[in-house]
């Protein structure tokens, strides 16, 4: 990535000088008329705050003499990462990555480069945040007194809107209290984001952050969003349609690896409940339709749920790890047999001794099973 400054821009005394209390990340593409109100705009907004401003240029304009014009008058302050066309991977979302891993500021403001965003609600952001402790900042025009002014016609704003709620519909728990998801304006703490572990693509990327990265304390400033007044939105169709493939892709990535043992047994007790019913179906089959004796009918139900089980947590719960798929598979259903006596021996007991007719004395056992399974395979098959 060339990060094209005036020579004495990056000259060692300013990079090691003193920290900027924020640094203002601004993706542009095509936006030279708007790059020097906006910079003007931000440094008065932030008063005596020592800002620095890193625009992330994909122009094929006169974007970047335009910065490169306003850098000269504040060298400090603005900064310039010019991407050629093959670092322009991950679009805005990748632009807006790259700036904010060349942040040198415990606070990054990120927001669009055409004055959409007002520039004085950014510094509301940084006071919203650090008042209440809070990783990241939303600014949002679904908050109280937010308003969408300038974001066009009702179908522009209804497919802003809904994608909104599709948003939060894929991820209940990550965006509770989040009312913007699709906010391209925005403050993050630093060391809240986790470069690396981020797939840029697109204009969704505080989605893929508060996703990806987990942050947990997210804050919302209510903001409007103005009419542009010169250039034109990139938004497109294409875009849109990102989207959807963005979202899909991160809601299964998602649930590919969830790293926390919470999301995992989440997961286990999904499947366990969904394995439940097919080994009851299958049961009920066997025993009342093929009239087999219950305890053969049982054995066999059991192999039908563990085959069921193994595809939906092979796919879906578990991390990949580092076993063929054959031999996960055989691991887990010797694993799963090996509780089967137990399975069966409760099954038995509870119909003989304790009165219950055999389908519900098999939910019983499966139950007692499932708690034991579920301790013996995460260590056993997965080495967690
Ligand atoms: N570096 C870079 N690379 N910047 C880009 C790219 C790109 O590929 N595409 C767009 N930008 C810049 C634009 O120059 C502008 O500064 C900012 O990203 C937003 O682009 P617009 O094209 O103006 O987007 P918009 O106004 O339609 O969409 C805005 O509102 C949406 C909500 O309706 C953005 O803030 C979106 O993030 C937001 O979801
Ligand atoms: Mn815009």
């Amino acid at each position: 990535m060339a990060e094209i400054s005036p020579a004495r821009l990056e000259a060692p005394a300013r990079v090691a000088g003193a920290p900027p209390a924020v640094t203002v990340v601004v993706p542009t593409r095509n936006e030279a008329d708007n790059v020097g109100p906006l910079a003007d705009r931000v440094r008065a907004a932030f008063g005596d705050q020592p800002v620095e401003i890193v625009f992330v240029d994909d122009s094929d304009d006169a974007t970047p003499s335009a910065i490169e014009a306003i850098a000269e008058r504040h060298p400090d302050e603005v900064r310039l990462i010019h991407r050629v066309s093959q670092e322009r991977a991950g679009g805005l979302g990748g632009a807006v990555v790259a700036g904010i891993s060349a942040a040198r500021a415990p606070w990054v403001v990120v927001m669009d480069g055409d004055l959409q965003h007002p520039p004085e609600t950014a510094p509301q952001l940084l006071a919203a945040g650090r008042a209440e402790t809070a990783q990241a900042v939303v600014a949002s025009r679904y908050r109280q007194s937010g308003r969408v002014d300038g974001l066009g016609g009702w179908f522009r704003r209804t497919v802003s809107r809904g994608s909104g709620r599709l948003a939060k519909l894929f991820f209940p728990l990550r965006l509770r209290g989040v009312t913007d998801p699709m906010s391209g304006f925005f403050a993050v703490r630093r060391d809240a984001v986790r470069p690396a572990e981020l797939r840029p693509d697109g204009y969704k990327i505080l989605l893929e952050m508060l996703v990806r990265n987990r942050i947990e304390r997210v804050a919302e400033v209510p903001y409007t969003f103005r009419s542009r007044t010169a250039g034109e939105s990139k938004a497109s169709l294409p875009e849109g349609l990102r989207y959807f493939r963005h979202l899909a892709g991160l809601r299964l990535s998602m649930m590919r690896r969830p790293q926390s043992a919470y999301g995992r047994m989440a997961g286990f007790a999904l499947a366990g409940a969904a394995g439940t019913a097919v080994n009851s179906v299958a049961l009920w089959a066997l025993g009342e339709l093929a009239g087999l004796p219950y305890l053969l009918a049982a054995f066999l139900a059991v192999q039908v749920a563990i085959v069921w089980n193994f595809a939906v947590i092979d796919h879906l719960v578990m991390p990949p790890g580092a076993r063929a798929r054959h031999h996960r598979f055989g691991r887990f259903l010797l694993l799963n047999n090996s509780l089967t006596p137990l399975h069966l021996g409760l099954l038995f007991a509870l119909v003989r001794w304790g009165g219950l007719h055999y389908l519900g004395a098999n939910v019983v056992a499966i139950i007692v099973v499932f708690a034991l399974r579920y301790i013996v395979t995460s260590s056993w098959v997965y080495g967690t």
